[in-house]
């Protein structure tokens, strides 16, 4: 790197830096607001099931294939593809990648917003007297406003713009790391509590008892993209924070740590939420708003019910930063390194065009909820054309990339650092690289988009 104003690239200051990171991007909304409803919609426990073994299976060999590749190049998300691939189209995949980051963070950015209004709520004590009908309603009518969701979401772009700006190490990896397991906890106690009401056993059944009679193709792709988004693989956040990781980071085990990590709070927010959706009698299929409804509901149940409302939605707003951070940066980090813009001039474009995107998808559930594009509102596109084919399709490209041109020897450096570790698993990896994964993705695409009847 010649640049002027960065003369040493960036990186995680050792090994607990870039698991508090890579877990920050990964734990997030995806995890606590996206894997519930989605779940509800499609039925609990047998999508629960196909959904872990996606994140095994699939989910955690793509995710140590961008770390290798962005490890390897040290470059950003398309940059690192041009360097390792000089003169071949392979770049189309960074490229795809902006792409999926934008629409991301453009509806990311609205639901991050309503984790503010609710924190300010729970500070006035808001949720105070009001049953589930209440609740629901008062949600309702927030999010189908438009000057307050805007305002939420203006001020959470801003945050995640002030953060990249300054740098991730001396901010997001410092507070992660204190953060996180903060969330872990609390998260734990709001499970007791909702495991703890009436009726709670129902919520659980629906949650781990698998009904295959609700498994249908487009449920299956709806899988693979929680899948996906949640470990934010696909799109290169982790080819751009791998480049960031020093030479004698283990990669395969912070893949797995990370996958780990983000896979338990899946599985403990959907233990923090069912129960309490059967308890207070709200439909599981309630949609985007799930979260929202139940968790204020909980905490009216709950002694000391205000201070956790305060906590958890600071830390709720918390985790969605810290993923923000990271789609934001992949954007940022193309921008200055391939068009040569300053750190400072590439947040402030990227960041405002983003947000600017965003209010589209904010706007959905408001003025401009009719508008409906084959059934669904700009948000729904959003969230599904980047969860369901933008992140599968990078998915199946960067396994093919790192399987078949990146060659043996140069994963096998990056998998057991210059051979100091020991890489018992590499065959294994690579088989899944090149063929398993890109062929089940390949097949659960195809017929979940109805391509093949
Ligand atoms: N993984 C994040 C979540 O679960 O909330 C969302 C996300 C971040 C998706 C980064 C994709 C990404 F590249």
């Amino acid at each position: 790197m010649t640049n002027n104003d960065v003369p040493v690239r960036d990186s995680f200051s050792g090994k607990v830096g870039v698991i508090a990171a890579a877990a920050g991007s990964a734990v997030g909304l995806g995890n606590i607001w996206r894997f519930p409803y989605v779940a509800g919609e499609n039925g609990g426990g047998a999508f629960l099931l196909i959904y872990l073994g996606f994140i095994f299976a699939i989910g955690f060999p793509v995710m140590l294939a961008e770390l290798t590749i962005g490890r390897r190049a040290q470059r950003n998300a398309l940059g690192s593809f041009k360097k390792l691939a000089p003169g071949k189209p392979w770049y189309l995949i960074g490229l795809m990648g902006i792409v999926a980051a934008f629409m991301i963070l453009a509806f990311y950015s609205t639901i991050a917003g309503w984790t503010l209004e609710y924190l300010v709520q729970a500070f006035t004590n808001g949720f105070s007297g009001q049953d589930a009908m209440q609740l629901k309603e008062s949600f309702e009518v927030f999010q189908s406003g438009s000057f307050r969701p805007l305002l939420w979401q203006l001020v959470f772009m801003f945050l995640t713009a002030f953060i990249i700006y300054r740098g991730v190490k001396r901010g997001i990896e410092k507070y992660t790391k204190i953060l996180m397991p903060v969330l872990v906890f609390l998260i734990i106690i709001i499970c007791i509590r909702s495991l703890t009401l009436d009726g709670a056993g129902e919520g659980l059944e629906f949650l781990f008892k698998p009904d295959f009679s609700k498994i249908t193709w487009p449920v299956i792709l709806d899988a693979l993209g929680q899948a996906a988004f949640s470990l934010s693989i696909g799109m290169g956040t982790l080819i751009t924070y791998g480049s960031y990781i020093k030479k004698d980071t283990n990669l395969p085990t912070t893949a797995l740590q990370v996958t780990v990590a983000d896979t338990s709070i899946a599985i403990l927010a959907g233990v923090m939420i069912f129960p309490a959706v059967f308890a207070f009698n709200i439909d599981p299929a309630e949609g985007f708003g799930l979260v929202f409804i139940v968790l204020p509901n909980i905490f009216e149940q709950m002694a000391g019910g205000y201070f956790f409302a305060i906590i958890f939605f600071t830390l709720l707003s918390i985790a969605a930063l810290t993923s923000t951070v990271s789609v934001l940066e992949v954007v940022v980090a193309y921008f200055s390194e391939e068009l040569n813009m300053s750190r400072r001039k590439a947040t402030i474009i990227a960041a405002s065009a983003i947000t600017l995107v965003g209010v589209f998808a904010t706007l959905s559930f408001g003025p401009l909820s009719d508008a409906l594009i084959l059934g669904k509102t700009v948000f729904g596109w959003f969230d599904y054309l980047s969860a369901n084919i933008l992140l599968p399709l990078g998915a199946i490209f960067i396994v093919l990339f790192v399987g078949w041109y990146l060659g043996k020897k140069a994963v096998a450096d990056e998998i057991t650092n210059q051979g100091e570790l020991k890489g018992r698993l590499l065959n294994v990896f690579l088989v899944i690289v090149k063929f398993i994964a890109p062929i089940a993705i390949t097949l659960v695409f195809i017929y979940g988009l109805g391509l093949i009847g």
